[in-house]
């Protein structure tokens, strides 16, 4: 194939992103759509894989989610923003590739064998489920891109994209397809408010679209180093969950000053607290400035959509004609 730098990336619409999200992909994603091609879109039928029982919120996750995207910075005139389900070949391709796929690649997969013993909450013993890497497989190769941007948690299905596309290559005989390469998000850590992952489900998150009176009493609540009880203690910003963000939001000077205070015992949790608080509401204000001016055109979502789902048509249209061509279903 030629050589091309498209890229193309997604997320499942289960609610608001976090800092997390940001920080651990669309930062990714921001900074990739000005040097690629580049095609993100919203897993909507990835979300089914784990929630299928109740759809209801599925349709505003995905406008919701185009929104945190937009305000972070996805510019819809540098990239494909789209809808998964939006693209009905990438279901042939899904099926086509599933006929290939031995199942032991999927039964082996590490995300399958954790989920399955994770959740517990539903039954994912489905069909669907177990097709979740080939289905991820078939939104990545239908657009024959170079660099997949994704989080380490996603290697393994990149890895596997890569042996599928290898068999589908060589069993039709064909060059179709490039082998994608993950283009690791350069690890960021977030830590939700309680310690643990930043999760939804856990009500620890830090959520982009959150106010200053929102995120004002959650920072209050944020556990910092352990053993620091009174400012006189010398505290351990390696094991605080609020330097971190320090690392990420404030300059190396001030991250210094910290570090020292901290150690020195010469500047308490609650000013650093506010510190981190004012480079919160820093960080957040352009992005709930551009929020507001989405919110307020109301068809802006579906235009945007629309346009993304023309041009990732285009893209997917030229490859599945390879396909079919190759396989002998033309
Ligand atoms: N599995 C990804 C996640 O949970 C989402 C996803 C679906 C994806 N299809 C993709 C990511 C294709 C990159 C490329 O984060
Ligand atoms: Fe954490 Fe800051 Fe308190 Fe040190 S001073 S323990 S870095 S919150």
């Amino acid at each position: 194939m030629t050589a091309n730098n498209r890229t193309v990336s997604g997320m499942r619409p289960t609610g608001p992103l976090h800092i997390g999200h940001y920080f651990g992909a669309l930062k990714n994603w921001i900074d990739m759509q000005n040097d690629y091609e580049a095609f993100f879109f919203v897993a909507d039928w990835h979300a089914l894989t784990s929630n299928y029982a109740d759809t209801s919120k599925l349709p505003q996750y995905v406008r919701d989610m185009v929104v945190d995207w937009m305000s972070a910075g996805l510019d819809p005139e540098k990239c494909a923003i789209y809808r998964q389900s939006d693209i009905r070949e990438t279901a042939e391709l899904h099926l086509l590739l599933s006929m290939i796929t031995p199942l032991g690649w999927l039964e082996r997969c590490p995300t399958y064998k954790e989920q399955q013993q994770q959740i517990t909450d539903k039954d994912l013993g489905n069909y669907g489920f177990l097709g979740y890497p080939v289905l991820m497989t078939a939104d990545i190769i239908q657009h024959r891109p170079r660099w997949v941007p994704v989080g380490q948690d996603q290697q393994p299905h990149l890895e596997l994209a890569r042996e599928i596309v290898r068999r589908f290559n060589g069993m039709y005989d064909t060059q179709v397809f490039p082998e994608p390469e993950a283009r690791l998000t350069p690890a960021a850590k977030c830590p939700g408010l309680d310690g643990r992952k930043m999760s939804k489900s856990y009500g620890n998150g830090i959520f982009l679209q959150d106010t200053l009176e929102e995120l004002t009493p959650k920072v209050k609540t944020m556990f910092t180093d352990p053993a620091r009880l009174r400012k006189s203690d010398p505290g351990n910003p390696d094991v605080c969950n609020l330097f971190p963000y320090h690392k990420l939001l404030a300059s190396p000077e001030v991250q210094a000053e910290v570090r020292e205070g901290c150690t020195g015992a010469t500047m308490g949790c609650v000013n650093c607290k506010k510190m981190f608080l004012q480079n919160l509401q820093t960080f957040l204000e352009p992005l709930h400035e551009r929020r507001a001016a989405i919110l307020a055109k109301p068809g802006l979502v579906d235009e945007v959509l629309a346009a993304g789902r023309e041009r990732a048509a285009k893209s997917v249209k030229e490859t599945m004609e390879l396909v079919r061509a190759a396989m002998h279903m033309d």
